[in-house]
């Protein structure tokens, strides 16, 4: 059996390499930031989910050794034996003020609190409605439940309307949504998801990774953007049932996840969500760095506003140089190539011009929309867009993407 086995993986991997999708892991020395360190060169990192520029922060390492030496490295316990410090609970109370609702719950990353929410909440009985270009962690989330599932053209709201009506008998309606989607950076239409919601009677969860830290006039998320979020409301004011949100990429970007709802319904998952009961604590130095940075960022709009500063000066500077560049408004910029091998190729050429970005194919994004997702972060100097985006447009020229 071992040698017919190691026969298919064999020609899987072959067959990855020849359709141009094998995905190389580059090696970085550096820590995460605008300019890391692969082998001995520097390169402009335009790839990270590091919109805040936090990663690397020397505030956050400060507050790193200090929760080390504090707390330790590790707990060896799941949260319901010996595994709830004092910092957990003070981390998900600053994240329930932060996202404006009662109470929060902490996961070891936001791809387990998707797979840990559906299958606690959901039974045959009720109806589970997704956007077709969500998450990979919530499409698995839901294969988890029992509960009949159907999915809507992506952000197509009559589409959605029809799917809520086909599940008017069902004990519960659940839409799902992420709030902004991650290989588009796209944003969902929240106020009409809601709006249909309460028409038709439906839970409503939003995947906030994209956007916790920085959408929004104060950063608290997509709800906040879309005008569904009442500050200091709980939960009575928020349209948005359960947000499961990230701590891996604005928030200091190490790792961990969280959801956010009204009391009870947290409550509920820390009964029954197998994947918080049965899985380890939340390391204590990335709780205990956590808080410190919803603090950090609650205190400091100047990341906030660099951010956006950015975004807006590399979208001005690559429509101006002739890409198609979608008008959202959001920090992640795919530059559509169509082709998986020509997205590969330019990444490449990029790479040698001291640019960091990577080319995505399938399955990352579907066959025949290989593109490069740039991704600003607040830490890039206005030289950098600059230099990244004079970089794109000769290479654009060059290889006859662009005229
Ligand atoms: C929309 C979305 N949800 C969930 C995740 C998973 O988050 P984590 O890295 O915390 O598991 C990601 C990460 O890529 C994401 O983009």
């Amino acid at each position: 059996m071992q040698k017919e086995f190691k026969k298919i993986i064999e020609s899987e991997l072959a067959s990855i390499q020849e359709k141009g999708l094998f995905k190389e892991e580059r090696i970085i020395n550096s820590k995460q930031g605008r300019e890391i360190t692969v082998g001995k060169k520097k390169y402009l990192n335009f790839c990270s989910n590091n919109y805040l520029g936090l990663s690397g922060k020397k505030e956050l390492i400060a507050a790193g050794k200090k929760a080390l030496e504090k707390w330790g490295f590790g707990l060896s316990s799941v949260r319901f034996i010996c595994g709830t410090l004092q910092i957990h609970k003070d981390l998900e109370k600053r994240l329930a003020t932060f996202m404006g609702y009662q109470d929060a719950i902490l996961y070891s990353s936001c791809f387990d609190a998707n797979t840990g929410l559906f299958q606690t909440l959901l039974t045959d009985q009720d109806a589970v409605i997704s956007d077709e270009l969500n998450h990979a962690s919530i499409i698995d989330g839901i294969r988890l439940a029992k509960a009949e599932r159907s999915v809507y053209k992506h952000s197509d709201m009559a589409d959605l309307e029809e799917k809520l009506k086909a599940a008017a008998q069902k004990r519960l309606r659940m839409i799902v949504t992420d709030g902004v989607f991650s290989m588009e950076g796209d944003i969902a239409k929240i106020k009409e998801i809601c709006d249909l919601a309460e028409k038709y009677n439906a839970l409503v969860v939003m995947d906030d990774s994209h956007a916790t830290g920085f959408m929004g006039k104060t950063g608290r998320g997509t709800h906040e953007y879309a005008g569904v979020f009442r500050r200091g409301s709980g939960q009575v004011g928020n349209r948005i049932d359960f947000i499961t949100s990230t701590f891996g990429k604005a928030l200091g970007g190490a790792s961990g996840g969280f959801i956010v709802s009204s009391k009870e319904n947290i409550s509920f998952l820390r009964q029954r969500s197998r994947n918080y009961i049965f899985s380890n604590s939340l390391a204590p130095v990335i709780a205990s760095v956590t808080a410190f940075v919803i603090d950090y960022i609650m205190a400091h709009k100047e990341p906030h506003q660099a951010l956006w500063k950015n975004t807006r000066q590399f979208r001005k500077g690559m429509q101006e140089a002739g890409f198609t560049v979608s008008p959202m408004e959001h920090p992640i910029v795919p530059i559509m190539l169509g082709d998986a091998t020509v997205a590969k190729a330019m990444a490449q050429e990029l790479f040698k011009e001291g640019i960091y970005v990577i080319g995505f194919s399938y399955p990352v994004v579907p066959v025949g929309k290989a593109r490069i997702r740039v991704q600003l972060s607040a830490a890039h100097t206005q030289k950098d867009i600059d230099r990244a985006v004079d970089a794109f447009a000769r290479i654009g020229r060059k290889m006859k993407i662009i005229r």
